[in-house]
């Protein structure tokens, strides 16, 4: 096939993955935003390039013509998680969402690989836009925490550059090492709930702060200079006593202020 020929097959897989990972980038927000805690850490994405395509048809025996049905990860998206709980709430999140029908699920958290490879995969179907009208799109979808991340990553690399022959040793090694991502997972685990608490209150508390900076640079262009500068050095005031629920109500105060500029200038 000519190289022009793949990019106009890629082309749609570049869409899916470009959309998929605007929409869990949303997710992530939509919780930030609403002051909780994130299942979702970081969300990562790629079209497979046209040689490892060609790879796996040749290792899988898949003719050329097959490939867009046979191969179900062209498109892939790697959604990050900082604990394994995290995972299923992904994955449940994942599950309930009509623009995204399930194909295939593996979970390879609770069934661990030979090599020791964890992580949860899903692949799905997922309806696109084209020029030309809708295409189906599949998708393979990996679920894992930050420390399965970083097995998998050094493992990958390691299986690369040794192809079918790691020695036995850097083998031993890795499954070790799996082991101890196995065991840190778990330790961190039993710290889940704090951090969400921690997290939480570190999240709204940035958004008062963001409302109360937005309100005051937005006071500057309609109030009196004076006045203004007078609530800045009270909001740093009470910003570096630490008083949570005082920044609160200093924001609840300052939106009254802000309104009543408002309706003036409305009016
Ligand atoms: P393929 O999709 O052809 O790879 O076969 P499969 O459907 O049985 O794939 P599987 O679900 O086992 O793996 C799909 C993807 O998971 C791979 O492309 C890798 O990105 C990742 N993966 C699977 N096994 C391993 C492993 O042992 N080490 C690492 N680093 N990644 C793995
Ligand atoms: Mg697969």
């Amino acid at each position: 096939m000519e190289i022009q020929m793949w990019r106009s097959i890629l082309e749609p897989y570049a869409l899916a993955v470009d959309e998929l990972k605007v929409k869990f980038e949303h997710i992530r927000e939509a919780y930030r935003k609403d002051g909780l805690y994130s299942p979702i850490e970081l969300v990562d994405g790629r079209v497979k390039s046209i040689s490892s395509i060609l790879e796996k048809a040749q290792k899988k025996h898949i003719s050329l013509d097959d490939i867009e049905t046979q191969i179900d990860d062209i498109a892939g998206i790697r959604i990050i998680c900082q604990f394994i709980e995290d995972i299923y709430i992904v994955a449940d999140l994942i599950r309930k969402r009509a623009d995204m029908k399930i194909v295939e699920e593996l979970d390879y958290v609770k069934n661990t690989k030979a090599s020791g490879y964890r992580s949860y995969h899903m692949v799905i179907k997922y309806r696109i836009e084209t020029i030309h009208g809708p295409k189906d799109i599949f998708c393979e979808i990996q679920i894992r925490t930050l420390a399965m991340n970083f097995w998998a990553t050094i493992e990958h690399s390691l299986q690369y550059k040794y192809k079918q022959n790691m020695p036995e040793t850097l083998r031993t090694r890795l499954l070790k090492a799996a082991e101890a991502i196995v065991v840190l997972d778990r330790e961190m685990s039993l710290v889940r709930g704090e951090i969400m608490d921690a997290q939480n209150s570190f999240t709204v508390k940035s958004n008062v702060v963001a409302d109360i900076l937005n309100n005051i640079q937005n006071l500057y262009k309609v109030a009196n200079k004076r006045e203004v500068v007078k609530i800045q050095d009270e909001f740093f005031k009470i910003y570096q006593e630490g008083d949570y629920d005082a920044l609160t109500q200093f924001a609840k105060e300052l939106d009254i202020i802000s309104e009543g500029y408002r309706a003036q200038s409305l009016g």
